[in-house]
């Protein structure tokens, strides 16, 4: 199996055993497996990485910027387009184009669905999407199903509910068909206006998932991981239907007794309000480690695409 050259655009680009392959090769650089080993220092040496960010981040675009350095690359790149000569007009493919001769791979964040694809026609390295707008962010879902199977210890065979804001959120859609390539029993826990959308349901359908949906956690809710999101305020057109439903999604101290049955607590991040930092201390609220876990998925990918592994 090899990476080289590979983008990283589309969690559903990915077979089930090459995702397993990038956790696997995730566990090299996780010092939880494996004592850091002074050779990953090297690995991209002499590299350069474009870390072009068109739209706010703090843990993608920090954690690539972390990683990079960690393996020996050097790193250009901007997270301000109006600093650069887009500010002049100059077009996103004569941008993309001009970075592609400066670097040896672009990781891209935009805000428009397509981009990263777009940048992927243009460039002739690869291209790592770190986000598109509400279409696919697939770092995001690798690191994700990293940190169920590190918890877990396997992937298949367990429960993942899913919650929130389940019609807009990109991570609970590539989630759930990343998720559907094992045998997990999915909970979709959401008001109906924010339900999982049907064509992700069709697909699930077709592949003999077995899930639930609710519109409240239930009293006797059990699962092995609750993976909670932000009801997104800025997709609605009516701001009375966001406040008669947003808060009925928050998990607060009376959530503590879930966790205290094993329930692992997940969330994408940034979370707003809809965690209560009363949990955070819990052991089984893992959503820092699960950022963590995103510096051991960028490096691999970063070592994979760039042939250094
Ligand atoms: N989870 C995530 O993508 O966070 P950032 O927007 O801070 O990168």
């Amino acid at each position: 199996m090899t990476f080289k050259n590979r983008d990283i655009i589309d969690i559903n680009d990915f077979s089930k055993e090459e995702l397993l392959f990038i956790l696997k090769t995730a566990k090299r650089f996780d010092p939880v497996f494996v004592k850091r080993d002074r050779s990953n220092y090297t690995i991209a040496q002499g590299k350069i990485a474009a870390v072009l960010f068109f739209e706010q981040s703090t843990r993608t675009e920090q954690s690539f910027r972390s990683v990079a350095q960690k393996i020996g690359m050097g790193i250009i790149g901007f997270n301000d387009p109006e600093s650069t000569s887009i500010h002049k007009g100059e077009s996103f493919s004569d941008t993309i184009r001009i970075m592609n001769s400066y670097a040896d791979v672009l990781i891209i964040r935009h805000p428009q669905p397509g981009a990263a694809r777009e940048a992927a026609n243009v460039a002739e390295i690869p291209v790592i999407n770190a986000g598109d707008g509400p279409n696919q962010h697939p770092t995001q879902t690798m690191l994700d199903l990293y940190t169920i199977l590190k918890e877990a210890g396997r992937i298949d065979g367990i429960t993942v509910a899913l919650m929130g804001d389940l019609k807009y959120g990109r991570t609970v859609h590539a989630l759930s068909l990343a998720l559907s390539h094992f045998k997990v029993k999915q909970i979709f826990v959401s008001h109906p206006t924010l339900a999982m959308p049907d064509e992700f349901l069709r697909i699930l359908d077709q592949r003999g998932v077995r899930y639930e949906q609710t519109d409240e956690l239930p009293e006797n809710f059990s699962a092995d991981f609750l993976y909670q999101t932000r009801v997104q305020k800025e997709r609605f057109a009516n701001l009375n239907e966001y406040k008669k439903i947003k808060d009925k999604f928050i998990l607060d101290g009376s959530f503590k007794k879930y966790l205290d049955k094993g329930v692992k607590l997940m969330h994408p991040l940034p979370r707003v309000n809809e965690i209560d930092p009363i949990l955070d201390n819990h052991p089984n609220a893992i959503y820092f480690t699960q950022a963590r876990n995103g510096l051991y998925i960028r490096e691999a990918l970063l070592a994979l695409v760039l042939g250094r592994i």
